[in-house]
């Protein structure tokens, strides 16, 4: 490896421009400025460009907020959860006041419909309500949840999904999702890891972006889409231990170059709102957190859109130690730039008084009303703020929503292993096992954050494989083993997981034999196992990666007897299959694959989809391994990566990128259009790729950069471009994937900046983060 940046004993002279540049950003970031600066020929990578205000929405509003009195400015600022409100009268009187502006967790279209006239017929001010949900993987039809539609490794679908998603959502009145998460998670425990793209800043920036297309249309306000909101700013996904709502603590290098590029790709895709986070971050909450809400998000990114606080956190500030009470933690939040609170009311309760002193300046309330405006405006409900009660029903899980929700749910599917080519089965069997606790279980195929979804739409796998064969063909299901978290949720009221039925170890040996025995009658057996939807999302962290409750048991059980056994996970976390990686011939991950989940998960079991999915994460052996990311930098003894632990190997099971399909592909003819690339423009990296298996497959072709010296170490491979392509048996295609080189600046904590260093750099192209075919390329000024 070449010596690291700088070589000389002199740092080298900086130039004027990144000295000015560096001494403004010192000054934001309230930081020393850095004994070193950036080589000389880096070229600094500017933060985004303001959008350029549209003067009639800002004429509307500003008018508007000129005849507001502070009370109906608070009113805007203030969202209510309907599933805690008193009673119905006091909401219709707020309304009429105009004491409220937002509402969150209704999505009964008339009731939409009869609080929306309210406040547009009946307030002072006409100004219309705006309905949020957590619209997260589809609204009544549930696709796949977000770390599945990561896994596709194809922007299209998961933009798809999140498209039809808000088509659903808009129809009954709902205009505003809490989505998508953007939360970089490292770390499995953490529950809320199945919202997310995992653990790569480049992958979760595309998925960012194609979901807030998917969500918002080609502009706020087009028709049949609803606003994106994205969450949760920032390090939520850091949280520590994976204990969920813990503090985050995350370097400046961290932050910068992994947690934060995700929201700023969103915000340049045009997200028009954002919710800040619950914790902590570096020992100040992100929602009290000026330098987040403020110097990064406004400054330096300039973001128009407004920002929502999380459930409850503008008065937890109090909680964390951080305002004295409610008063100081509203004025706090809304100084630090929380535009408008949820569910808490101390915006409501003590502004007045902040304002009355000028703790908060009106100026700084006026700004917040403003940006909560516009959005109303841009999204068209000043001019159309009523939902069509009578056609909504008619927009709900048609066939057109169940034909998407198949395929995107086929297209996230991740084959792990696939020993003498097991699967696809044969449609010719007469026998088939199908066993485990999540075979037939509606809310599990589903997912958690599926409030909206109904049980009675969703296709199970045992359901889908019935209907699917003639009864001559003998299904033998049983669950074998019950599983349960064994503590509540905060979903239990809306949501649920079955519970278990079987009461006595009697029962539930005699259920564990009668498996096996119906596994022993069958010509193959498939085992569903994983996770209960419960068991993953908020509050849904856990210590362990096992299969939880006796599945491991069942699993080696039913290997056992010598029948070939398919494994098909359902969950949104990496697990502990160490042990089926080395003994279960096929293992399919699933994920949670949603209404048309049973039906998708078929069509990948017997052929008629083939699976092309790729790990958003790489899979630890073991919860020991956490955190196990690929990007990381090389140190000491680099040549040995397998025996970083002396009791175990220091290897993911299977590596970030990873997915086999049933065919086969071969990668040659890697060429770059040019040696070098000036910095700021585009390389073309040309590979060939060849499907030379016997059915039509998908391959995910990926890029990863290392940049061999610098003003701080890189990791040792960055994903920096991929493409999904689609090939007949047979075919050859030459693939170019393009490499901005604005994708290889970097943050460095020496130089305080992000720019592009110029040097010399590996590149590789493969199928995961093993990717081997190589090449150099060089980054000139
Ligand atoms: C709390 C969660 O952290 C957030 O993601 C969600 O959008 C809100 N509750 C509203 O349900």
């Amino acid at each position: 490896m070449s010596p690291k940046f700088p070589t000389s004993p002199k740092p080298p002279t900086p130039s004027k421009f990144i000295l000015r540049h560096l001494t403004a950003l010192a000054l934001t970031l309230a930081l020393p400025l850095p004994i070193f600066a950036a080589p000389e020929a880096a070229r600094t990578v500017a933060d985004t460009a303001p959008i350029a205000p549209d003067p009639k929405a800002e004429a509307f509003v500003n008018d508007l907020l000129a005849r507001m009195t502070l009370s109906e400015k608070l009113g805007q600022m203030s969202q209510i959860a309907l599933n805690q409100t008193p009673t119905g009268a006091d909401v219709d009187d707020r309304i009429r006041k105009g004491e409220v502006g937002s509402f969150l967790f209704t999505t009964d279209a008339a009731r939409i419909s009869r609080l929306q006239h309210l406040a547009v017929e009946h307030s002072r001010l006409h100004i219309p309500l705006i309905f949020g949900f957590d619209v997260i993987h589809g609204f009544r039809t549930i696709y796949p949840v977000p770390i599945a539609l990561a896994a596709s490794w194809d922007p299209k679908q998961a933009e798809r999904a999140q498209n039809m998603a808000a088509r659903e959502a808009s129809a009954v009145g709902v205009n505003w999702t809490f989505a998508p998460m953007l939360d970089i998670a490292r770390d499995p425990r953490w529950g809320r890891m199945m919202e997310g793209a995992g653990e790569d800043p480049y992958l979760g920036s595309r998925m960012a972006e194609a979901q807030v297309r998917g969500f918002q249309g080609e502009h706020i306000g087009e028709p049949g889409h609803i606003l994106a909101c994205i969450k949760h700013f920032v390090g939520y996904g850091a949280a520590a231990g994976g204990r969920d709502y813990e503090e985050a603590n995350i370097s400046d290098e961290q932050l910068e170059n992994v947690y934060l590029p995700p929201f700023h790709a969103a915000v340049n895709a045009g997200a028009g709102s954002l919710m800040s986070a619950y914790m902590d971050l570096n020992g100040v909450p992100a929602t009290g957190n000026h330098w987040l809400l403020h110097d990064v998000l406004r400054e330096r990114w300039h973001f128009s859109g407004f920002v929502v606080s999380d459930w409850e956190s503008v008065q937890s500030l109090s909680t964390h130690g951080f305002s004295s009470g409610p008063a100081d933690a509203a004025a706090r939040a809304v100084n630090a730039g929380v535009d408008m609170e949820m569910t808490s009311s101390v915006y409501h309760d003590d502004l007045p008084a902040a304002v009355n002193d000028s703790t908060v300046k009106q100026a700084t309330i006026d700004d917040a009303v403003r940006d909560i405006l516009l959005a109303k405006y841009r999204l068209g409900l000043f001019q159309n703020p009523y939902v069509d009660v009578s056609r909504a029903p008619s927009q709900l899980v048609t066939a057109e929503q169940r034909t998407a929700a198949r395929s995107v749910a086929a297209s996230t599917a991740v084959l792990l292993r696939n020993q003498g080519n097991l699967l696809p089965l044969s449609k010719s069997l007469h026998t088939i096992a199908l066993i485990g606790p999540l075979t037939d279980s509606k809310p599990d195929t589903m997912g958690s954050w599926s409030l909206a979804g109904h049980y009675e739409d969703t296709v199970t796998v045992l359901e889908a494989l019935r209907k699917r064969f003639p009864a001559s063909v003998a299904i033998h299901s049983t669950k074998g083993v019950e599983i349960d978290r064994g503590a509540p949720t905060i979903f239990d009221a809306q949501f649920q997981s079955p519970k278990p039925t079987l009461k006595t170890d009697e029962a539930r040996e005699s259920e564990f034999r009668h498996a096996i025995d119906l596994v022993k009658q069958s010509e193959v057996a498939v085992l569903v196992l994983g996770e209960q939807q419960s068991m993953s999302g908020e509050r849904a962290s856990r210590s362990s990666l096992k299969l939880p409750g006796q599945q491991q048991e069942l699993l080696e059980a039913a290997v056992a007897t010598g029948k070939p056994v398919v494994l098909v996970l359902l969950n949104a976390r990496p697990l502990d299959i160490t042990w089926a990686s080395e003994h279960v011939p096929s293992i399919l991950e699933v994920w949670y694959p949603g209404t048309e989940g049973g039906n998708a998960v078929a069509d990948l079991l017997f052929g008629d989809a083939n699976p092309g999915g790729h790990l958003p994460f790489a899979w630890p052996r073991s919860v020991g391994q956490i955190p196990i990311n690929y990007a990381r930098n090389l140190t000491q003894i680099p040549d040995d990566p397998d025996h970083r632990y002396w009791d175990s190997s220091s290897l993911p099971l299977y590596p970030f990128g990873y997915g086999l399909t049933y065919t086969s592909f071969t990668l040659g003819h890697l060429k770059q259009a040019a040696p070098s690339a000036r910095s700021g423009s585009t390389l073309a990296v040309s590979v060939d790729v060849t499907n030379t298996g016997k059915s039509a497959g998908d391959q995910v072709l990926q890029l990863y950069t290392h940049q061999r010296s610098g003003s701080a170490s890189r990791p040792i491979r960055e994903l920096k471009g991929f493409q999904r392509v689609t090939l007949k048996p047979g075919e050859t295609r030459t693939v170019t994937l393009s490499l901005d080189t604005n994708q290889l600046s970097f943050w460095s904590s020496q130089t305080h900046t992000r720019s592009i260093e110029p040097d010399t750099f590996d590149l590789w192209v493969g199928t995961d983060a093993n990717a081997s075919d190589h090449s150099i390329f060089t980054v000139t000024e």
